[in-house]
């Protein structure tokens, strides 16, 4: 994606790969030197998946997995932004897949093991395709704040899963967006292991009150940004970047 011109990673910007106060960490992070090797032309140009397998909800969760007549519990909400390259450009048809918890915290998830309810109305998964201009958008309810077992009272902000696809198998990206203003986002272990301020704030959503919908839904705005100074953070590599 972009023009060609090449930025290099700021691995800086970065979480280190072992950071023992996110437990998981240590187990995960390679003991030895990662070995680089190039990436197959198949892999940089593979289609992947097909554009027009979306359906019409795809980028509803508040109505993608609710019975007829029903909808999702929680605050209602839509996150939207740009999907940018290195330049501040859109880019194009990007796969944008989303996760989340409920409105109570609670995944839909055969392992997830925290007592807030299931709310039968919600999936918590759901995806889009970026416009020409690298514009996004999909409605929800905001997710609610979890613990999770990290050896002491940790929990998790409230906070949406990002997959990002381009037009190749090795175009995946994955991140996290937190919510302006949640005082859970500086005690939270993974968060923490961002080690600036500057990197934390790019993956916090601003709250969009220009957007909102009255008497309907509060906006978000979050921005994606490829590569570059302003890169969002992303999870996908072993070596953070
Ligand atoms: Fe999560």
């Amino acid at each position: 994606m972009g023009d060609g011109t090449f930025f290099a990673r700021d691995r800086g910007r970065h979480p280190p790969a072992l950071t023992p106060d996110y437990r998981t960490s240590v187990t995960r992070a390679p003991a030895r030197a990662p070995i680089s090797f190039p990436p197959s032309l198949s892999e940089e140009t593979g289609p992947v998946f097909g554009h027009d397998l979306l359906g019409p909800l795809d980028a509803d969760l508040i109505r993608n997995f609710a019975r007829p007549g029903h909808s999702a519990i929680g605050p209602r909400i839509f996150v939207h932004g740009r999907v940018l390259d290195e330049t501040g450009r859109g880019v194009p048809g990007a796969l944008i897949e989303v996760w989340q918890a409920n409105a109570g915290g609670r995944y839909r998830h055969k392992k997830e093991g925290y007592l807030a309810p299931l709310d039968p109305d919600f999936g918590g998964c759901g995806r889009t395709i970026s416009g020409a201009d690298g514009s996004y958008a999909f409605r929800t309810v905001q997710p609610g704040p979890y613990p999770w077992p990290n050896g002491g009272n940790d929990w998790r902000p409230a906070h949406i899963h990002f997959s990002i696809f381009g037009s190749g198998f090795a175009q995946r990206l994955i991140t996290q967006m937190y919510f302006e203003g949640d005082p859970m986002i500086p005690l939270c272990p993974i968060v923490r292991t961002v080690p600036t301020a500057e990197g934390i704030d790019s993956l916090t959503a601003r709250l969009d009150m220009a957007n909102t919908l009255p008497m309907d839904m509060r906006a978000y705005r979050f921005d994606l940004v490829l590569r570059g100074r302003r890169q969002t953070l992303f999870e996908t590599r072993p070596e953070g970047g």
